[in-house]
Order: structure tokens, then sequence, then C-alpha cells
């Protein structure tokens, strides 16, 4: 049998037509463009830009995201025009199964189990250290060291971290408001993406005025600073990491490209409207619209976020002690004493962010699982719907033990990274998608069509190469070894159960083979 059995789109779309079984349709197009900033402005901005400025491009993080918002364009209009032809839950696991066939399919459904279960585990983690923040700076106590970190983590004074409760004690809250629906979750959802949006705004207009040009200069980092030693420890030789700037992706413009790996994290979420395509009410006219407006709006506020947080700060400092809690460290640090108010806020007002950007991470993990179980490629379990919520309960508990075990027990620059590169991979293979299907499937209506084919989507497919070749082999060799265990249960378990391949065995019409 053919590991490229293909799904029927046109029964595809009449599955997607047939809500009554299935999930609901709640979703307006307001608030499918709030879904899209509720998942994309988060942790990336408030913790990963200090990572990726530290670590490899200074202040030079600004042509990182614009590197990073080039690449997810592309890739959101490919995107774009796959959503508006195939309105179905699962997002590039749908789409590469109808065009790329099963296999490639499995790739990427398995593939985006980093994105969002372990994109999920980030912003816990992210979320865990402005909670601390608060803690200290409004009630005066600091949760001790131990409980908020991995166990890869050492405290300036020696403390070694045991495990980050805070960031389970948040997924748990998440996993039970989910099970509710996403009815409410979406209400909850438009409040938090309004309170994130006015905390980037005054952090760029109150800022502004603190940038010192001397931590803008050089701009780019030179192949000379200094080595640092890290907070880190490597699991191999039980010592700190040393971060060396000499290494040709934490210096000048590879690390440009390196810190565009990093900050991807901050554009990801605007897939994730894709996987509510079954639960909105006007998926062709929304879905693309969706997408590409939440992005827009997204990079202008990052470019010039990252200017002014780079502006205030040195950035060899988020490489230790402001790389928690960057923002609050920054505003702290480096603004007057009259500013602590907003310092204080923009924590608050981060932690209500962090959890919305949780919530569509969850969300989309269980729907691409849903889908996939619904075509038997995972167990029956993942598509057991609530008998009143008609929410994937089962899923988002089973979800909720697996994230939480990388959020309670990895450093968040890890996870971050194996985000990103699970991410930059499924986008790779969307853009190729895109190109096929206009091959394969010439006839199917879009109310959206991706620009310049072949050569947008080509281009997509490079800037998102490169990216993935800036993160470094640690990350090479993470996302081979994920996806090494993702072939041995695809023909250990998924082969077997597959129903396009039933379908096509039988001889019936939902599936083809090519
Ligand atoms: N884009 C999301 C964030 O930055 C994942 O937190």
């Amino acid at each position: 049998m053919s590991l490229f059995v293909k799904k029927n789109i046109l029964s595809l779309i009449s599955e997607a037509d047939d809500s009554e079984k299935g999930l609901k349709r709640t979703l307006s197009g307001g608030a499918l463009i709030a879904l899209g900033i509720g998942a994309i402005i988060g942790a990336g901005i408030f913790v990963r830009t200090a990572n990726a400025a530290g670590a490899h491009a200074g202040s030079a993080v600004t042509f990182s995201f614009i590197l990073a918002a080039i690449g997810c364009a592309l890739a959101g209009l490919c995107y774009a025009e796959f959503a508006s032809m195939i309105p179905i839950a699962g997002s590039a696991y749908t789409y590469s199964y109808a065009t790329m066939g099963e296999f490639v399919a499995w790739i990427i459904g398995w593939d985006l189990v980093l994105e969002y279960a372990l994109g999920a585990a980030t912003v816990a983690i992210g979320w865990s250290q402005y909670l601390n923040e608060l803690c200290t700076t409004v009630f005066g106590f600091t949760i001790p060291y131990e409980w908020c970190h991995s166990p890869f983590q050492i405290s300036d004074a020696g403390v070694r971290g045991m495990i980050n409760l805070p960031a389970v004690f948040i997924l748990l809250m998440l996993t039970l408001l989910l099970i509710r629906g996403t009815r409410q979750s979406a209400v909850v959802n438009n409040i938090i993406v309004i309170l994130k949006m006015t905390i980037v705004l005054l952090f760029i207009a109150l800022g502004w005025q603190y940038i010192n040009p001397a931590n803008h200069t050089p701009y780019l980092i030179p192949a000379t600073q200094p080595d640092v030693t890290l907070n880190i420890i490597d699991p191999i030789t039980n010592t700190n990491k040393i971060h060396h700037y000499s290494d040709f992706w934490n210096h000048g413009w590879g690390g440009v490209v390196a810190g565009a790996g990093v900050v991807f994290f901050a554009f990801i979420g605007f897939d994730a409207v894709s996987t509510a395509a079954q639960e909105a009410k006007n998926p062709k006219r929304d879905m693309p619209r969706g997408i590409l407006v939440s992005l827009a709006l997204c990079t202008v506020l990052y470019i010039l976020f990252s200017y002014v947080l780079t502006g205030l700060a040195p950035f060899t400092d988020f490489l230790k002690q402001g790389g928690e809690a960057s923002v609050s460290y920054a505003v702290k640090t480096y603004m007057p004493a009259s500013y602590s108010w907003l310092s204080t806020f923009i924590t608050a007002a981060i932690l209500f962010g962090f959890s919305s950007v949780i919530l569509v991470m969850l969300l989309g993990q269980t729907r691409v699982f849903y889908s996939m179980s619904k075509d038997g490629l995972v167990p029956a379990v993942f598509s057991k719907l609530h008998p009143k919520h008609k929410t994937p309960y089962k899923s988002q508990w089973l979800f909720f033990a697996f994230v939480s075990i990388f959020a309670a027990f990895i450093p968040d620059s890890v996870v971050g990274n194996m985000t990103s590169i699970g991410t930059l991979f499924a986008f790779v293979l969307v853009c190729i998608g895109v190109i096929m299907m206009r091959k394969s499937n010439p006839e199917i209506p879009r109310s959206f069509k991706t620009p310049m084919v072949p050569f947008l989507p080509i281009l997509g497919a490079l800037i998102c190469l490169l990216m993935i070749a800036g993160l470094g082999i640690d990350n090479w060799l993470r996302l081979i070894v994920w996806l090494i265990i993702g072939f041995a249960i695809y023909f250990g378990y998924s082969v077997k159960h597959s129903k396009a391949r039933k379908d096509a065995l039988m001889g019936n019409k939902p599936a083809e083979k090519v």
C-alpha cells in the first residue's frame, strides 16, 4: 500500500460542512483575528526577544524580526490559500493529507506537536517567570528558585532548579477552561487581546525616550565580544555552559539569522487560526483575513518593541540576570523609579496575555489530533467529544500531562527552539504543498490565492530553511529524534488503522491512491 494515499478534498469539504455531528461553528471573523493575535503576542516578544538579542543578534534583533516576518508572511499566504479551500480542523496536517499524501501529513501532524504542545510549554515557563516577578514586586515574596526552574538551570547563588510548578499550574487552569468549550474561551480571549496590545503600545511609547543610543552601537554583535558563562547546566559535563560570541551564529549577520529562528517563535500562532476552521462561521472569507491581518499587525509592533527593549538595556544583560521576565527587568533597571507602576502593570497584564497564547496552543494541539484521530492515525481517544461541551476533553487531559512534563523539567530556551524548528519545518512543507496543489487540483475553488506561485512559496520555503539552519545542530538533532519517534508510531500503529487506507483498499471514494 502506498505511503502517499491521499484524502479526497471534496469529501473533506463535505465533512467540514457536516457540523451537526462534530465541533460547533461559533467563531465570527473578528473572533478569528482575535484568536490569531491572542496566539501570536506572547512569550515570543516578552521572553524570546531578549534571548535572541542576548545570545545571537544584539540590537539587530530588529532585523531578525524582519527576516522572520517575511518567512511567516510567505508561509501565511500559503496557509491562507489552503485555509480558504479546505475549511476543516487540523491546519497544515489536513492540507498536506489532501495534497502530499498520508506519510507527509503524518510528518506534519507529528511536527505540529512541537509547535503547539511545546509552544504551550514555552509560554507556560515564561508565565512562571513573570508570576515570580509579580510576587516579588507586589507581594514581597519570591517563589524559591528550585520550585520554578528546571533541573538544568542553576541560579547565580548556585541553587539548582527541580521543577517548574507555576508553569504546570497555569496549564492545568487553562485545560479546565478549554474543556468547558471554545465559545467561553473566545470571550476571555478578546479581553486579553486588548490588554496585550495596550501593554505593547505603552512600553513602546514610554520606553522610547529612555533609549540609550550607546546600547544600539554597534548595531550588530562584533565577533570579538567576550564569552559568557551561562546559568544552564550541560547535562553531559554537568558544568555551566559557556556562550561563545565568536561562533558563526552568535554574532554579525549569522547572529541575525539565528536570532530570526529564535524570535520566529513570536509569530507562531497565526496558523493556529486555521486549526479552528471547523469552528468558524464563514471560514472561506474569514480564515485568510484572520491569518493575514493578525500577522501584519503584530509585525509592526514587534519591530518597534524590540528596538526599544534593546535600546533600554545592553544586550549582554539578557544572557543572564535580565533574561528572566526581561521586559519588567528592563523597565525596572533602566527607566526612572517613577515607572515602577509600568513594570507592575506590564507584569500583571503579561500573565493574562500569556494565558491566551497557551489557550490557543492547547486548543490547536487537540484539534490537530482530533483530525488525526478521525483519520485513524492516532487512537480514537483523541477524538472523543465531551457529551455536553462537545470538546475533545480526553485529549485535552492527555496533552495537559504531556505539555506539563516539558514545562516542569526543561529550560525555556530548549523547548522554545524546538517549537521554532518544528513549526518552520511544517511551514516548508506547507509552502511546497501549495505549489503541488495548484498542479494536482486546479479545479477546486479558492476564495484566496497565493500570489506569484511558485516564486513566493519557494522563497518562503527557502527563508524558513535558512532559519532552521540558524537554529544550530542541537536543534536539528532534536528534530530528527522527534521525527524518528514519529516514524516508529506511524509504521507501528497508524498504517494499520488509517481510514484512508481502508477506503482505498475497499475501492471507496474518499481516498485516492497515487
Ligand atoms: N507566538 C506565541 C508567543 O510568542 C507563541 O508566545
